[in-house]
């Protein structure tokens, strides 16, 4: 088996230096621009953070594939595939709210095996390589061990869309916020998953998301000792269209809870 511990350290590197940009511009932002709708935003932070990674992984890797949200680049043929959202948070960003991340992953042959998420603002590096633990800026992190749906903190999100299966998804937020300590929604997906993997939200559960979203954050959610699936309890699918993280112990209760809502509209 292939050791990827380079890469590893070659993305957490890129990600805290990545951060950097991002801090020089936090409270600075003087181009914000609307894209697939008025509440999807980009800055001139995501796009010279996207640059500056992008350009550091063509100097160092020329023939790997990148797939980086504000850029279309060229098709290549590699076994490598890095994944990347500059600035995942724009709107957090946007409002001076410092919960905002860098979110590098790398997949070889379909299957992610490096994921880094920083967030500069806290200097909290998360990172995790397949099969090698996740951790917190060097420590070791763990799920929570709470054993009940009653006893959770949950997190989600809310996609840029307007149609049916915005309304529904009230329905299961409602759903959950009833069943549980409370349900939040902090705006960046990359550090819900990794928020799972260290044990403060038991549950994350989000739609309409994309790869670059949960690549990062699921490989560390995963090595955590989380459980990471598609709503009804198969593979997550790697485009994020749906995604359950949950510590493991209430999986089942969190599938049982969803399987009541007319989960065919998102799939
Ligand atoms: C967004 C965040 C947010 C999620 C959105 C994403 P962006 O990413 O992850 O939590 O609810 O769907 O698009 O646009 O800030 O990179
Ligand atoms: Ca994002
Ligand atoms: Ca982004």
């Amino acid at each position: 088996m292939q050791d990827f511990s380079e890469y590893l350290d070659f993305s957490k590197d890129l990600a805290v230096n990545a951060g950097k940009i991002l801090s020089k511009y936090f409270g600075n932002i003087n181009s914000i621009k609307q894209k697939s709708t008025r509440i999807d935003l980009v800055t001139n932070a995501d796009i010279e953070c996207e640059n500056f990674i992008v350009k550091s992984i063509q100097n160092k890797y020329p023939d790997h594939i990148i797939i980086a949200e504000e850029s279309t680049l060229p098709e290549k043929n590699s076994d490598f595939k890095w994944i990347i959202d500059p600035l995942d948070g724009t709107t957090n960003f946007v409002h001076n709210l410092p919960i905002f991340a860098v979110s590098i992953g790398l997949q070889y042959k379909s299957k992610t095996v490096i994921g880094v998420v920083y967030n500069p603002a806290a200097n909290k590096l998360f990172s995790a390589k397949l099969n090698g633990g996740a951790f917190l800026n060097d420590k070791k992190i763990k799920p929570s061990s709470s054993s009940t749906l009653s006893d959770s903190l949950i997190v989600t999100g809310f996609p840029y869309l307007q149609d049916k299966r915005w309304d529904l998804s009230f329905d299961i937020f409602k759903d959950f916020y009833s069943h549980s300590q409370g349900v939040r929604r902090l705006g960046a997906a990359a550090l819900d998953l990794c928020f799972v993997a260290m044990g403060r939200f038991e549950i994350f559960y989000e739609f309409n998301l994309k790869p670059w979203d949960i690549c990062a954050g699921a490989l560390i959610a995963e090595e955590s000792g989380a459980k990471v699936t598609d709503w009804d309890g198969s593979n997550y699918p790697d485009s994020g269209q749906r995604i359950l993280a949950t510590n493991g112990h209430i999986h089942d209760e969190a599938l049982s809870l969803l399987s009541n809502h007319d989960l065919n509209i998102y799939f």
